[in-house]
């Protein structure tokens, strides 16, 4: 089999410059990104979030589905805090709440208060009885007497009533919804069946969300994607129904060296037991390696072995591949038919567009957005520098091995297990939401470059023949491409 052309052996990223080509582009605004994380499911900013725990919780998880990319969640942790992050995601955005905060009519305005403040929910609707469903009423922010009075009084003496509420069924069209409420001016609308049992709501203000995002990762019900890793062995079956249940988008089944033995098994039984998930493997860095995967099912491929920032990999063991040349060996040896994940050692935005240009559909990002507000873990000042720094960390480093351990578990045994991963400190720099539109406009320039419209088809130009389109670098070269 074809490793990768000479001109990528031993080679990576910093290793070349793209040949500018003229450009059809009038706006670079107007340069279309999207493209496939598995067939299918295209993403409009071909950016996914590492599943590390410095990297991808659930609010990194949900701003990347905000922003047009998405998040895989890391598996370091129970199966149901998990899941709990997938359900979390699920019902952040979407313009139906499907299972709206409900109060029966019988409860107290003290325990509405308590209701809405917990949920954040700016009203809540009321059932006749509990547990019924009923549609009673609607009780806003509005309706709530000021300065906690008439806290012992009962919730029904202050809501609409059912009678005055304007309600749809379920099944109604976003546009059909937008226009009864504005025609009706109210911020709410509750969603009811022929029975008046309650079936979702949506708001005004959830709609007016989605609608400023046009470009974000939703499924056909406008919720937010999202994906989650589990691993080849151990409870990898169990956590993937956890995750199933919460309605978890994509699975991806993450293991150090995916070009093993045991991922066979782990493959066929998650494909057998879910048919409807894509499921992404990792990692693997060879043409072979990544054919197998395809073979055995997998709807992408996850490529990158040592290039990461937190990895001790190469260090430790002497394996790798150069990250560009394991993505040309990826491209090669599936022959372009299943998208690919060039995951690990992307340092700059142009390193995006040339992990893409050479074969990869998306990239996987760790460092570059760990440093942010949305990712896990608390910004703390460098007291030798007075830098603001956040902790990212490799999931082998010896401090994610022993945070993952669950109760019982032998932590000096699994410490025993030399680390293959390291801590690091990255700089603070705010929000990822700043970060992404930067990459975003950086890959719009770099498609301009490439002569082309959008990205998709510099990818299907380039990635064919890289060789007319790259220029190898002298240290010269380098220098002065990249030294200021
Ligand atoms: P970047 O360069 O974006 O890389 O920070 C993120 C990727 O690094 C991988 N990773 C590890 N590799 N030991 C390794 O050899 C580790 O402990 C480790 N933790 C993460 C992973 O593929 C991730 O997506």
């Amino acid at each position: 089999m074809q490793h990768a052309e000479p001109l990528f052996l031993g080679r990576t990223f910093d290793d070349f410059l793209f040949r500018p080509q003229h450009s059809p582009v009038a706006s670079r605004r107007g340069v279309g990104l999207a493209m496939p994380l598995v067939a299918g499911l295209d993403l409009a900013l071909p950016v996914v979030g590492a599943n590390m725990d410095t990297v991808v919780g659930q609010e990194m998880a949900k701003t990347l589905a905000l922003e047009g990319g998405l998040g895989f969640l890391h598996r370091n942790s129970s199966i149901q805090e998990q899941a709990e992050r997938v359900r979390y995601v699920k019902s952040r955005h979407s313009y139906v709440i499907d299972r709206p905060v409900v109060l029966e009519r019988s409860a107290t305005m003290a325990q509405a208060r308590q209701t809405i403040r917990l949920h954040n929910a700016s009203g809540i609707l009321i059932e006749e009885v509990k547990g019924t469903g009923l549609l009673a009423g609607i009780l806003s922010h509005r309706d709530m007497p000021l300065g906690g009075r008439g806290d012992e009084r009962l919730v029904s003496e202050f809501m609409t009533p059912r009678g005055r509420l304007v309600t749809r069924p379920p099944s109604v069209v976003i546009e059909e919804a937008e226009q009864v409420m504005f025609d009706h001016r109210v911020e709410k609308l509750p969603l009811v069946d022929e029975q008046n049992r309650i079936r979702g709501l949506i708001t005004m203000r959830d709609l007016k969300l989605y609608k400023q995002k046009p470009h974000s990762t939703k499924d056909g019900r406008g919720r937010l994607r999202v994906g989650a890793a589990v691993g080849a062995t151990g409870d990898y079956l169990e956590r993937a129904e956890a995750l199933r249940a919460q309605e978890v988008d994509c699975l991806l089944l993450d293991i150090a060296h995916a070009d093993a033995d045991v991922v066979e098994g782990a493959i066929r039984e998650l494909r057998h037991a879910f048919k409807d998930l894509p499921l992404v493997v990792g990692n693997v860095a060879t043409a072979s390696g990544a054919r197998w995967l395809a073979e055995l099912g997998a709807d992408a491929v996850k490529v990158g072995v040592g290039p990461g920032r937190g990895c001790r990999t190469r260090l430790e063991t002497g394996a790798g591949v150069p990250q560009l040349q394991a993505v040309r060996e990826a491209w090669l040896g599936t022959e372009g038919k299943v998208p690919i994940v060039a995951d690990g050692g992307i340092q700059n935005d142009k390193d995006v567009f040339l992990a893409i240009a050479c074969g990869a559909s998306t990239v996987m990002l760790g460092s570059m957005l760990s440093g942010t507000d949305e990712a896990p873990g608390l910004v703390v000042e460098d007291p030798a520098t007075r830098q603001k720094v956040k902790l990212y960390r490799g999931m082998t480093s010896p401090e994610a091995v022993s945070e993952g351990m669950e109760e019982g578990d032998q932590v000096a045994e699994a410490l025993r297990t030399p680390a293959e991963g390291q801590s690091v400190r990255v700089p603070y720099v705010g929000s990822v939401v700043a970060i992404l539109a930067r990459i975003r406009g950086h890959l719009q320039s770099a498609v301009s470059y490439a002569g082309e419209t959008d990205l998709a088809a510099a990818h299907r130009k380039v990635s064919r023949d890289p060789g007319r389109y790259l220029i190898p670098l002298s240290d010269a070269a380098r220098r002065e491409s990249f030294v200021r």
